[in-house]
C-alpha cells in the first residue's frame, strides 16, 4: 500500500516522540512492503512563533493531501500563563479538527498488567479493564456561540441531529465489533442538548437490537469509572464531557503515557497520543513514545492492515516485559532507558520479528 503521512511533532516533547513514531512506521512499511512517504508541518506554539497561525493554512493543506496525519503534542507555558495571548497553541488543535471535520475522537482505555500497580485504583477493580470511549469532536460548547465581556460570559452547547446520528453510527460500529455494549453518557435530566441525545440515541438504538444500550448521566458515569471501570465496553458522549471523562480513564489505567488515540470523520484522520506536550520534560529524553508508537498501530488499523497493528503492539508488550522502558514506569533498580532507546529497542525487534 502507499501511504503518505503528514508528520505534526508541535511542542515540548512532541518532536522527541515524533520522531520514534515515525521510525517504528517505517519500520513497518519495509517490513510488509509499503511505501511510506511523509510530509513535516508545523502546528501549536512552534508554528505560532515562525508565522503567528498555530494551524497555518499550508499545514492544513498538507494534511489534507495525506492519507493520514501523525500528531504529536501542542501547547507551551508561555501561552498559558498570559490571559491576553490573542493566539494559544490549542486553538491549532480546535482548528484541525474542525477544518478536517473530525468528528469522531476514539480513545481507547486498555490496561496493561505489568503497569497496574501504578493505577490508583485497588488491583482488582482495575485489572481487565478495556473500554473505549467515543467522543464527539466538532460540536458542543466547544464550538458553539461564545460571549464574554466583563459582566457576563457564556459557551453554547449546541447540537443538531445529524451530529448527533453520526457519531451514534460510529459508536455502535465499534460496539458491534467489541463486546456490544453501548452506553451512552449525558446529562438528560437538566441540559436539553442531551435530551436530544437520549432521544436520538433511542431511535438509532433501534437499529442495532444486537447492542445492549444503556443510557448514564455524566456525574454517574464519572463515579462508574472508579468504581467499576469493567462494567464499561464503549462509551460515546458530547465533546466536553468526553474531554473530562478521557483524562478520568487515562488516569485509571496508571499508564497515561501509554494511550493513543484517533481522530476520524470527513478528511484526513489524525493519530495522536492522548497526553499533552509535557513542555517540562522538553529535550531531556524521558518522554514515553509508547502511546505516540501505540498511535501508529491505530493508524494501520484504520487502513485494515491488522497485522502490522499487531506487531506494533506485541513489540510495545515486549518492551514493557523486557523492562525497557521510560523513567515513570520503569521498575525499581531497572536499567535507564530514554525516549529514544525505547523507540530503537521497539524498531529491532519489528525489524527481527
Ligand atoms: C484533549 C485536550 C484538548 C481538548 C485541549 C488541549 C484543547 O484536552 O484533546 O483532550 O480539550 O480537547
Ligand atoms: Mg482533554
Amino acid at each position: 500500500m502507499n501511504l503518505k503521512i503528514a508528520v505534526l511533532p508541535g511542542d515540548g516533547i512532541g518532536p522527541e516522540i515524533s520522531a520514534q513514531g515515525v521510525a517504528v512506521m517505517s519500520a513497518v512499511c519495509e517490513k510488509f512492503g509499503h511505501n511510506v512517504s511523509y510530509e513535516y508541518a508545523i502546528c501549536g506554539a512552534d508554528a505560532i512563533d515562525k508565522v503567528g497561525d498555530p494551524f497555518p493554512e499550508e499545514t492544513f493543506k498538507i494534511c489534507m493531501d495525506s492519507d493520514a496525519v501523525l500528531f504529536s503534542a501542542v501547547g507551551d507555558p508561555k501561552f498559558d500563563n498570559d490571559p491576553t495571548a490573542k493566539v494559544r497553541p490549542e486553538q491549532g488543535l480546535l482548528a484541525m479538527r474542525k477544518k478536517l471535520g473530525l468528528f469522531a475522537n476514539i480513545r481507547p482505555v486498555e490496561t496493561f498488567d505489568c503497569l497496574i500497580h501504578k493505577s490508583p485504583l485497588k488491583d482488582e477493580l482495575v485489572r481487565g479493564a478495556d473500554f473505549i470511549c467515543i467522543r464527539e469532536l466538532t460540536g458542543g460548547m466547544y464550538f458553539g456561540e461564545k460571549y464574554q465581556d466583563d459582566e457576563k460570559a457564556y459557551d453554547t452547547n449546541a447540537y443538531t441531529r445529524p451530529e448527533i446520528e453520526r457519531i451514534l453510527e460510529v459508536a455502535y460500529q465499534y460496539a458491534l465489533r467489541r463486546r456490544k455494549h453501548l452506553t451512552v453518557v449525558d446529562k438528560a435530566n437538566v441540559l436539553a442538548s442531551s435530551r436530544l441525545w437520549r432521544q436520538v440515541a433511542k431511535e438509532v438504538a433501534q437499529k442495532y437490537p444486537e447492542v445492549e444500550t444503556d443510557y448514564m448521566f455524566v456525574d454517574n458515569a464519572a463515579m462508574r469509572m472508579i468504581q467499576d471501570p469493567k462494567f464499561f465496553d464503549v462509551m460515546v458522549t458530547e465533546n466536553t464531557f468526553g474531554d473530562i471523562l478521557t483524562d478520568e480513564g487515562s488516569c485509571i489505567t496508571g499508564s497515561m503515557g501509554l494511550l493513543p488515540s484517533a481522530s476520524t470523520g470527513e478528511h484526513t484522520p489524525v493519530f495522536e497520543p492522548i497526553h499533552g506536550s509535557w513542555p517540562q520534560a522538553k529535550g531531556l529524553n524521558i518522554a514515553n513514545p509508547l502511546a505516540q508508537i501505540l498511535s501508529v498501530a491505530m493508524l494501520f488499523e484504520y487502513f485494515n492492515l491488522m497485522e502490522e497493528g499487531k506487531l506494533i503492539r506485541e513489540a510495545v508488550n515486549a518492551s514493557l516485559d523486557a523492562d525497557v522502558r521510560t523513567p515513570e514506569i520503569q521498575v525499581e533498580g531497572g536499567a535507564k532507558y530514554g525516549t529514544k532507546e525505547v523507540g530503537e529497542w521497539i524498531v529491532n525487534y519489528i525489524k527481527n520479528a
